[in-house]
């Protein structure tokens, strides 16, 4: 038995339609029937059902990411009983596995660790945050990393000049590392030589981002490496313009990075050190209603002040929205896109 999704979730067969006897089939099918029942559990990550960019709606089901749906009461406990059976069931590995399942049924908490495929190939493995230590949060992927990886691969050419020089390419708070590895797939796909950095700061972040670098064949163009904004000092005017010329990036990557104050005046340092001269920090901002500050104010009022040294500003912003293909749109996230470089 082959079960089809439709890259449209919403298409998808639903569990009492699509799953096999226990009793008659064979491993085999069951197999099948479990990879099915992964791919329509394993939740999509937040605000990404559908991402517009554009005016383009791009379902991240039809590129190859999870095709989760919304599965009815009826559907659910259908879908519980046939774990649960197969649980109690002779065949030890398949039930090891609908145990999984069950515990990513109770929530992805419970499951501890996702899998999950994203467009062009990528696989991105999340691991459970550690609610004691709320720091870890990069151990799971955000709807940012989700938008910006969809918009280098519809957009590279502006992400990426091409040609034949080797492109130093930089990611800051890199998290599970989808934007890395994705800009690694979208440049090998331009044939652009590219030496991809993917940064983060903290232990866990970096172990989990260290293994799915290792998962993707892409990411043999991908290093891994500490760096915490907070420790690069602001710009200083005793520095004149010749001697400041530390950048050397090509293109800078960032998701989600202002989510608190002292963040914004951190990642402007930090660019300010480590963008090269004619590059371009490319920074998405999700616009979430409700926390401190208003990241993307802050973000323009630090990245266009005129203060000591070089000074940077914002040349491009775009609204982008992902989410909200749900009945009431109610995980739809707006997020501001910047490009930034130097005056
Ligand atoms: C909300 S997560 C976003 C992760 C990833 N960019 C994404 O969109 O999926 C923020 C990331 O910034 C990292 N981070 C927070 N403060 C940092 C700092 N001072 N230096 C470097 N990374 C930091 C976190 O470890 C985490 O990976």
């Amino acid at each position: 038995m082959t079960i089809i999704l439709h890259p449209n979730p919403v298409e998808a067969l639903l569990p009492s339609a699509a799953l096999p006897s226990i009793d008659l089939d064979s491993q085999k099918q069951l197999h099948a029937a479990l990879e099915y029942i992964r791919a329509i559990c394993v939740p999509h990550v937040p605000g990404t059902s559908c991402i517009v960019i554009r005016g383009k709606k791009t379902w991240l089901g039809s590129t190859g990411n999870d095709a989760s749906i919304d599965l009815d009461t009826f559907e659910r406990l259908y879908l519980v009983r046939w774990l649960t059976k197969l649980l109690r069931s002779e065949f030890e590995e398949l039930a090891e596995e609908a145990s999984k399942l069950l515990a990513i049924m109770s929530g992805s908490s419970g499951a501890g660790i996702l899998t999950r495929q994203y467009a062009m190939g990528v696989t991105i493995r999340d691991v459970a945050l550690d609610n004691t230590d709320f720091s870890s949060m990069g151990c799971q992927t955000w709807g940012g990393s989700c938008v910006l990886a969809q918009m280098m691969i519809d957009h590279g050419d502006e992400f990426f000049p091409g040609g034949s020089k080797k492109l130093h390419v930089l990611e800051l708070g890199a998290g599970t590392g989808l934007v890395s590895l994705t800009a690694a797939k979208v440049l090998s796909s331009m044939r652009s030589p590219a030496e991809i950095t993917a940064t983060d700061y903290h232990d866990t972040v970096l172990e989990n981002l260290q293994y799915n670098v290792s998962l993707n064949a892409a990411g043999s163009a991908v290093n891994i490496q500490y760096l915490d904004w907070s420790t690069f000092s602001p710009p200083s005017a005793d520095v004149s313009p010749e001697m400041d010329l530390e950048g050397r990036y090509d293109v800078i990557l960032g998701t989600d990075i202002c989510y608190s104050p002292p963040h914004v005046p951190w990642v402007y340092n930090t660019i300010h050190r480590l963008l090269g001269l004619n590059a371009i920090f490319h920074l998405l901002v999700p616009l979430r209603r409700g926390l401190e500050g208003d990241s993307a104010r802050s973000v323009e009022d630090v990245f266009n002040m005129r203060g000591a040294g070089r000074a940077l500003e914002v040349k491009h912003k775009e609204s982008v929205i992902g989410g909200g293909a749900g009945e009431n749109g109610s995980d739809e996230v707006e997020y501001a896109y910047y490009r930034i470089g130097w005056v």
